[in-house]
């Protein structure tokens, strides 16, 4: 495939390369989510003026969590999540130091910033629920639609692979078009509609519930 200049896909830039490697995917959902990656390279190797961004991957430390408070309350403020309290530096410092083995925050970064985190989560304490993760994914403003959810939701994938996990399971809205879209392409199937499931700003919303078996 020849990589071709930037074109507008939605409200994000992005390679023509990389739209058409999209709708035309097969394989697995990790096949699909390295072939991304395989056009984001050739594209760079076209391009090398455009903006290429790079990220890496790496276990959340307390440093971080001035830039996950930040990050998480974008989120909870574009009302993603039926969470709704704005979390500060110090709460998420605690989050994060009472974090067990079994369950890892990672963080993505650009250029040494973070741009986003990501979590397994207890899905439910009960002993029977222990080979299923509840997990989290969130990724900065003004970073979404580059590539950095992809990355977080495939590092959940394998570290839920090596911690043993059975199953990854999440809880979202049906109308957030980027998450259900993120997790579809990494093989999450819906597994049903709670409806009318939260009261958010006066408004019931719907829940949508996914899952990928690992
Ligand atoms: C949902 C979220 C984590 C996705 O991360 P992201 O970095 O923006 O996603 P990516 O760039 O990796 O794109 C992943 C897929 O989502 C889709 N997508 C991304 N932005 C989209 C948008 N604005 N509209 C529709 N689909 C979109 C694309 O199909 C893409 O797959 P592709 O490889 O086929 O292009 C991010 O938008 C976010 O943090 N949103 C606010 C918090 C949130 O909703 N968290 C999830 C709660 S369940």
């Amino acid at each position: 495939m020849i990589a071709k200049p930037i074109t507008d896909f939605g409200d994000r830039p992005v390679p023509v390369a990389s739209v058409e490697a999209r709708s035309s995917a097969s394989g697995t959902p990790d096949d699909r989510a390295s072939g991304r990656q395989r056009d984001m390279k050739l594209f760079a190797a076209a391009y090398p003026q455009a903006m290429v961004v790079r990220y890496s991957v790496r276990p959340a430390r307390a440093e971080d969590a001035e830039a996950m408070s930040v990050i998480y309350n974008e989120g909870i403020a574009d009302r993603a999540t039926l969470e709704t309290e704005p979390r500060t530096p110090a709460e998420r410092r605690s989050w994060l130091a009472a974090r067990d083995a079994r369950h890892p925050v990672v963080v993505v970064e650009s250029d040494g910033v973070v741009v986003g985190w990501a979590s397994l989560n207890i899905f439910n304490a009960r002993d029977a629920y222990r080979h299923v993760a509840d997990i989290s994914v969130y990724v900065a403003r003004n970073s979404r639609g580059r590539g950095a959810g992809t990355m977080l939701l495939q590092r959940l994938v394998e570290l839920g692979r090596e911690l043993g996990f059975h199953k990854l399971v999440l809880a979202g809205f049906p109308t957030n078009a980027a998450s259900v879209a993120l997790y579809g392409r990494l093989g999450f199937r819906e597994v049903g509609v709670y409806r009318e499931q939260g009261l958010l700003d006066g408004r019931w919303v719907d829940v949508l519930l996914m899952e990928r078996l690992l």
